[in-house]
């Protein structure tokens, strides 16, 4: 992805960095402007990537029918891919310039483009299982307690696990938005001081290479599990908050595109048709 937008912003860099009002006398500049050949063909290349990118995703979560296809965590690698790869084309096909009706689906584009990084981070902080749902408050417990079963056959797994949930239990919850923000940062850090002294107590321990392997990961499993569950009710309130940003912003960007799309095919602008 990141050589896909090299390309484009080396190819074009003279464009680019041009004065828009120079840009008429530049050589190029029929095939570089937003109507030209090359840049209206990154708009329907970036333009049909968000489509597929949107449509594919809320097809395979919503139509219970393809549920059986696929991960959907792998659904949504295609997602962010497509809808990171389309603005980045679009935003080339714009050569750095906005206005009219355009300018809105740009801006829509770019702010849920971004508010899309933020919802990744919080969708990864709730607990799902291996197919990508969210796992109940008992089929969380039931997990919490398979791993403490797992866990607990040996001495050193009594310690860890006492070690780990102490660790957990003596961050504070709290339900401010700010605070949760706060919180989740806090956590991430515990975590990775737990899986630190985790890898410590194996190491002083005589468990084998094998045996220490899938120690840790039983151990790195609950770490991560008490981690999400903390602040489980706060994440799930910003996400829903975060949901309902970045679903408007998309139709707006839909809708302002089709108008967009609409002037220029009236104004006889038809790409190489
Ligand atoms: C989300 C997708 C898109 C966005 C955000 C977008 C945005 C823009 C912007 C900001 C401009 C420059 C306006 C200006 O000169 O000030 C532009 C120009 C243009 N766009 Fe798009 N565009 C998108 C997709 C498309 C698609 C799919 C097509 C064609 C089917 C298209 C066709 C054009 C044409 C022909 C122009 C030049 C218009 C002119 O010079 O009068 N765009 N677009
Ligand atoms: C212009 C670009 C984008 C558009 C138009 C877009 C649109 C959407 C839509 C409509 C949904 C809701 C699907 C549904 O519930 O049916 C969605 C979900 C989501 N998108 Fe995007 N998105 C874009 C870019 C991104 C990016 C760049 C990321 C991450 C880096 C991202 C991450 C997510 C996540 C995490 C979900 C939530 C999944 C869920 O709750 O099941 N999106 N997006």
């Amino acid at each position: 992805m990141i050589a896909a937008a090299l390309s484009v912003s080396l190819y074009g860099l003279g464009y680019y960095t041009t004065a828009v009002a120079q840009r008429p006398f530049l050589p190029e500049y029929h095939f570089m402007k937003p109507s030209g050949a090359y840049s209206h063909g990154l708009g329907i290349i970036g333009a049909s990537m968000i489509i597929v990118g949107v449509s594919t995703y809320s097809t395979r979560k919503r139509v219970r029918k393809f549920w059986s296809l696929g991960k959907l965590s792998h659904w949504l690698e295609f997602h962010i891919f497509l809808c990171l790869l389309g603005p980045t084309l679009v935003v080339y096909h714009t050569t750095f310039k906005a206005g009219g009706i355009a300018a809105i689906s740009l801006w829509c584009m770019l702010s849920v483009a971004a508010s899309g990084v933020i919802g990744r981070f919080l969708y990864v902080q709730i607990p799902r299982n291996i197919k990508g749902n969210e796992l109940t408050e008992q089929e969380i417990n039931g997990e919490l307690d398979d791993l403490n079963r797992q866990l607990s056959a040996s001495p050193l797994g009594v310690q860890v696990v006492k070690s780990i949930d102490e660790s957990f239990a003596a961050i504070s919850k709290s339900d401010k938005l700010v605070t949760t923000i706060g919180l989740l940062f806090r956590l991430q850090s515990t975590k990775r001081h737990v899986r630190h002294s985790v890898r410590e107590m194996i190491a002083r321990s005589h468990l084998s290479h094998e045996q220490a392997k899938t120690f840790y990961k039983l151990a790195s499993a609950r770490a991560v599990l008490l981690q999400k569950t903390v602040v489980l009710t706060q994440v799930e309130k910003l996400f829903f908050y975060w949901h309902a940003v970045h679903l408007p912003f998309t139709v707006i960007m839909f809708v302002a595109l089709a108008a967009h799309v609409a002037v220029t095919v009236f104004l006889g602008y038809r790409w190489i048709f």
